[in-house]
């Protein structure tokens, strides 16, 4: 297994979900971990229940509203006097909205973009700026719809589109400082907004099943393993990468639909 013995990963969107996952997966690994998340209330729970299954780790929780610039980098200030640095940051809160895109209004663009994408922004600068002196890593969460289009999900795919060119950009300005910046993109995890489109009958669990090769939708796991690995030293050389944790499916969907 991967260690992370000591090192201090920030997670935001950490209260359930992939992030929660992450944070289980970095405290397994050795790290100290911030949990972060609008759900002020979940997000303490979680960092409780995570508290008494490994005592032997810090284990701290932060109400974010990721939209804020401010509240991000009271966020970092937060880690760095509590934890003492910032070595790994997860950018995992996230939004989705489907809607006409005749009937998108500003309200819900402007939303959906200030969480998807300038949150995630917001979130890498007041990492890096705590990482400036000694390096880190920096895993953002994209998406598959980055690359493939539905409808009804525009600023959702425009918002990790955008994801892919922050990413690459912050990379490039970065690496002197010894910050690699990656993201990850999934196709669909077993997740709330997973349910929440199975709910709304936006998606169907059997159809998608048979329409990734490897034949399942992908659980948190498959998520949070990748992410630590871009975290870790493995992953040194690796930066400005988009990594899609998607079953194969941009690959292999052409294939899928016509059997
Ligand atoms: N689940 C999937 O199928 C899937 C697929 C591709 C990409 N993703 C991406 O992965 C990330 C995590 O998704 P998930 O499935 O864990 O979703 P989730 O809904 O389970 O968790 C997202 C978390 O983000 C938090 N959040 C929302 N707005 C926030 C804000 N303004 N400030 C701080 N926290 C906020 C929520 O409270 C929630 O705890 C998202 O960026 C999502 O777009 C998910």
């Amino acid at each position: 297994m991967t260690e992370l013995i000591g090192e201090v990963a920030v997670i935001t969107g950490a209260a359930q979900g992939i992030g929660a996952g992450c944070a289980c997966a970095f405290l397994a690994r050795g790290c100290d971990v911030l949990l972060a998340d609008i759900k002020a209330e979940v997000v303490r729970d979680r960092a409780e229940a995570l508290r008494k299954r490994f005592p032997r780790r810090k284990v701290l929780d932060y109400p974010l509203d990721a939209r804020d610039q401010e509240a991000c980098f009271a966020m970092a200030d937060y880690a760095r006097d509590e934890l003492g640095s910032i070595d790994i940051m997860v950018n995992s809160a996230g939004i989705i909205s489907p809607c006409s895109s005749l009937e998108v209004t500003q309200a819900d663009w402007e939303n959906l973009i200030s969480i998807n994408l300038s949150g995630v922004f917001y979130c890498c600068q007041a990492a890096a700026r705590a990482m400036r002196d000694t390096g880190g890593a920096i895993i953002n969460l994209s998406s598959i719809a980055s690359k493939a289009a539905w409808p009804g999900r525009v600023s959702y795919a425009a918002a990790k589109a955008g994801i892919t060119a922050l990413t690459e950009s912050l990379a490039v300005e970065w690496a002197k400082l010894g910050i690699r910046v990656n993201a990850v993109a999934p196709a669909w995890v077993n997740t709330e907004i997973l349910r929440q489109g199975v709910k709304h009958g936006v998606v169907a669990v059997d159809n998608l099943n048979r329409a990734i090769p490897l034949g399942r939708v992908a659980e948190v796991d498959d998520v949070s393993e990748t992410i630590v690995f871009l975290a870790s030293d493995a992953a040194r050389y690796i930066t400005g990468q988009v990594i899609y944790v998607d079953g194969g499916y941009l690959a292999g969907a052409p294939h899928a639909s016509i059997q």
